[in-house]
């Protein structure tokens, strides 16, 4: 696949993974990015997951008609990226390997080897040049490790930017951007925004048409719709008016407060009503909606004396991904001593910026007209 003219694309579809990164299903697989930039020195950009090494290495064969690559730029050392760097360096014994300290650190305890006598150490504004394209060199700890760089190519006016405005799915594969790189983004870089702002505020002075990410489809129109969303994530603001329940329901009468909510906030005129059953949903997707919709209920059991594990897990992944900057209302539900809602507002003193609604809904068991009423004015409190 063609970038430009001197940008090639060399990387793989992952269609056999269950769980990316161990937790995240990934229905329509993912890719591994991998570039080649041909000039007078030819430089590849990242390697791919160990079991489609040789793929990619014949993509990389394939592509340079009988050249050889004199450098390696590693952006990024988490092992779906950087697992094939040591069967490259055994191809191409005479390519440099060009990358960070820390991930030259990073090699070493992963392969136990860091490459010394290849080693090209780069930082903030350190260059490279291929001839007529030129690399400036950027650096973007916990984008989403630490070690991480991004790179600027001054002729084509690329940014090769890492883990940044990745997307799960594999790249023949035809659907909506913003769904699975939001899904992406809160998922594996939702805790690290500041970081993020930092690099986008870094990008701003950049003169970019065309964003290569590691995974998911070169970005080469609209930049800014992409730009925008990454602010809006990365500040943790709310991209859509919406509420989200998020619900857990042992026997189906937390279930049937929840539909009924759904059902009078759509009479009152919100927006969108999103409904996660927190024990059956790909968890991801929870929380996602979470950040997306500016509203939240959270409804839920009381169990031992604490909440349904379900919703604890889920509130986990909202705190420490920096959950803010929401209206938030409760429906708990408890046979004899209804307790979720204190517990779940404890676990919520984490966040920042979370206004209450007045309205709480407290179902001893099953709803009945007392608990159906206060849901009333619980969805004409959110539709306000
Ligand atoms: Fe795609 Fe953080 O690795």
């Amino acid at each position: 696949m063609q970038i430009t003219n001197d940008v090639k694309y060399v990387g793989v579809n992952d269609r056999i993974t269950d769980l990316f990164e161990g937790q995240y299903i990934i229905p329509n697989g993912i890719s591994y990015n991998s570039y080649a930039v041909i000039d007078e020195k030819i430089a590849v950009f990242d390697s791919v997951d160990a079991r489609f090494a040789n793929e990619w290495l014949s993509n990389i064969e394939n592509t340079l008609n009988g050249r050889s690559p004199d450098y390696l730029i590693v952006q990024h050392m988490e092992p779906d990226h950087s697992s094939s760097i040591s069967i490259f360096a055994e191809k191409y014994p005479d390519a440099k390997i060009v990358s960070s300290a820390k991930s030259f650190v990073m090699m070493k305890n992963f392969f136990g080897n860091d490459f010394a006598d290849k080693q090209i150490v780069v930082g903030e504004g350190d260059g490279l040049s291929l001839g007529k394209h030129e690399f400036k060199f950027i650096t973007a700890p916990m984008v989403h490790w630490p070690e991480v760089i991004m790179t600027y190519d001054t002729a084509d006016k690329i940014l090769f930017s890492a883990d940044a405005f990745g997307k799960f799915g594999a790249l023949d594969e035809q659907e909506d951007w913003a769904c699975e790189a939001r899904r992406y983004y809160i998922g594996i870089v939702g805790k690290y925004g500041v970081q993020v702002q930092s690099v986008l505020k870094k990008a701003a002075s950049l003169d970019i048409k065309i964003i290569c990410p590691l995974h998911g489809p070169v970005l080469n129109e609209n930049l800014e719709y992409y730009l925008n969303l990454y602010n809006i994530w990365s500040s943790y603001q709310s991209e859509s008016k919406g509420v989200l329940i998020a619900y857990t329901s042992v026997y189906g009468n937390t279930k049937k407060a929840v539909e009924l909510l759904k059902e009078k906030l759509l009479e009152n005129g919100c927006e969108k009503v999103a409904v996660n059953d927190l024990a059956r949903c790909d968890m991801a997707e929870a929380v996602e909606d979470a950040f997306r919709y500016d509203r939240i209920v959270f409804a839920t059991t009381t169990y031992n004396a604490d909440i349904f594990p379900f919703m604890r897990t889920f509130i986990d992944h909202l705190t420490e991904r920096n959950f803010s900057n929401k209206r938030v209302a409760f429906i708990e539900n408890g046979s004899w001593a209804p307790m979720a809602t204190k517990v779940m507002k404890v676990m919520l003193e984490k966040s920042k910026n979370l206004t209450y609604c007045e309205n709480e809904v407290k179902i001893f068991s099953a709803l009945n007209d007392e608990s159906k009423e206060k849901i009333l004015l619980l969805a004409k409190e959110l539709c306000n």
